[in-house]
């Protein structure tokens, strides 16, 4: 076999085998397929596509490249969440203990935030002592007796994809749906999950910007788990602007404590209980979503969820205490109001603006070597929709450096869109995917 002819065959709108698919990752990985065959490959799937089975095959491909997590110790059905990203997505905050109360295993591996989505780890370590770096015992321990935990990833997990993405990102070659779909799902099943429960974003402020590319994105995912004999489950929910009000790692944290308590934003809730309730069927705990949905809003209003919470930060070395008082969490030093210059309703909120600025105030990363900081972020007041007065707030800055907060004042400014006519409130969920197919609610 050469990578000449695989090329080649793709190049001309070739179907590829799984040998032929197989060959060219176990070459690129170990260094024997150069990185511009490669890209020349990257390009040719962008422009011809793969279709379901190429990509299951590329997907497992890629999980063999390196090591893979035996979660097998861990008691009961493994059910992994996955968002693939948006702005102040606060829900695995929630998920965690809210699913570790009703009986189901949440094994999380996490990342750090990149860009202009923050990462869960970082919302985490905004506890103070929390610890995100366990041993493989103490992890398993954890969610055996927890019932969850929250770590960093460790080991060699699909090295193909993070060296084929790499590529992938310097010659416009990202955005192509059997190429996100394989490195996602390549990611999540060389971690473990026995299921897997996909929130795919869908919006302004998502890596899918309609809704067309969102179900066809979560079509693939599907397909992949299906392929696979991985349960997979893909709900399309809106990143039209952040999710919740918080957005930074503090704050978000908060924002969890809140609704685990349920005094939360209604949009994290809804989600929080949809996702949750998919997360419970998958694991075999509820017999249908009503129930699973039923049982955590149980958790939320008896105070297990809150409990539960605790529980998991004391587990892995975070202080319990900022949960019944979030004041002990870190706070920024400037609190900066920025307010609507003219009265009208929200039309529109630029997630992404908002997870830049957020950024800029040192939320999230702009190279992978910044440092966070946990205190600082934006708590928008005001969501698309509703009624703003001249003067009135529509967001607050939290940041600890002056100079930073000016420069981001007039993007988030510049994220609200007024006008004079009231829009619709934007629905939260647009509809899920299964093996049984597409359901546009
Ligand atoms: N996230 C991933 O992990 N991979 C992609 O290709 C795109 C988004
Ligand atoms: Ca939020």
């Amino acid at each position: 076999m050469r990578a000449y002819d695989i090329i080649a065959k793709k190049r001309d709108g070739g179907e590829l085998s799984r040998e032929e698919i197989e060959y060219l990752i176990q070459g690129f990985t170990q260094g024997q397929v150069p990185d511009y065959q490669m890209s020349a490959m990257a390009m040719a799937i962008f422009i011809r596509g793969m279709n379901a089975r190429e990509t299951a095959d590329l997907t497992m491909a890629m999980v063999h490249s390196g090591e893979t997590v035996d979660l097998s110790p861990i008691h009961g059905i493994k059910v992994d969440k996955h968002s693939t990203g948006g702005v102040g997505d606060t829900t695995t905050l929630v998920l965690a203990p809210l699913v570790a109360a009703a009986g189901a295993p949440v094994a999380k591996m996490s990342g750090r935030g990149l860009g202009h989505t923050g990462g869960t780890l970082d919302k985490f370590e905004a506890i103070p002592g929390f610890r995100v770096e366990l041993t493989k015992e103490q992890f398993i321990h954890n969610v055996n007796t927890v019932k969850a935990a929250v770590v960093g990833q460790t080991g060699n997990l699909a090295p193909a994809d993070k060296k084929l993405y790499a590529l992938r990102d310097v010659t416009a070659t990202v955005n192509c749906i059997p190429l996100i779909a394989s490195s996602i799902m390549s990611k999540k099943l060389a971690a473990g999950a026995d299921a897997i429960v996909l929130d795919v974003k869908t919006g302004s402020g998502a890596f899918m910007k309609t809704l067309d590319d969102s179900f066809s994105l979560a079509r693939a995912m599907v397909d992949i788990g299906t392929h696979v004999g991985r349960h997979t489950v893909a709900i399309i929910t809106d990143m039209g602007q952040p999710l919740g009000y918080a957005i930074g790692n503090a704050l978000e944290v908060r924002e969890a404590i809140d609704t685990l308590q349920g005094k939360g934003p209604q949009d994290l809730e809804q989600l929080c209980l949809t996702l949750g309730a998919h997360m419970l069927l998958l694991a075999k705990v509820a017999d249908n979503w009503e129930e699973g949905c039923n049982k955590l809003k149980e958790l939320i209003a008896d105070g297990s969820a809150l409990e539960k919470f605790k529980e998991i930060v004391r587990a892995q070395g975070g202080d319990p205490t900022v949960i019944d008082r979030p004041d002990y969490l870190p706070g920024a030093a400037h609190q900066i109001e920025v307010k609507a210059q003219t009265a009208g309703f929200v039309q529109a909120i630029e997630a992404e603006t908002l997870g830049v600025a957020a950024t800029i105030l040192g939320a999230g990363r702009e190279t992978k070597e910044s440092v966070v900081d946990p205190a600082v972020g934006i708590v928008v007041r005001k969501k698309t929709s509703d009624r703003v007065e001249a003067g009135e707030v529509l967001a607050v800055i939290h940041a600890n450096d002056l100079e930073k907060a000016t420069a981001v004042r007039q993007k988030v400014q510049q994220a609200y869109t007024i006008g004079s006519n009231q829009p619709p409130k934007p629905p939260l969920i647009f509809g899920e995917v299964s093996k049984a197919g597409i359901r546009r609610y």
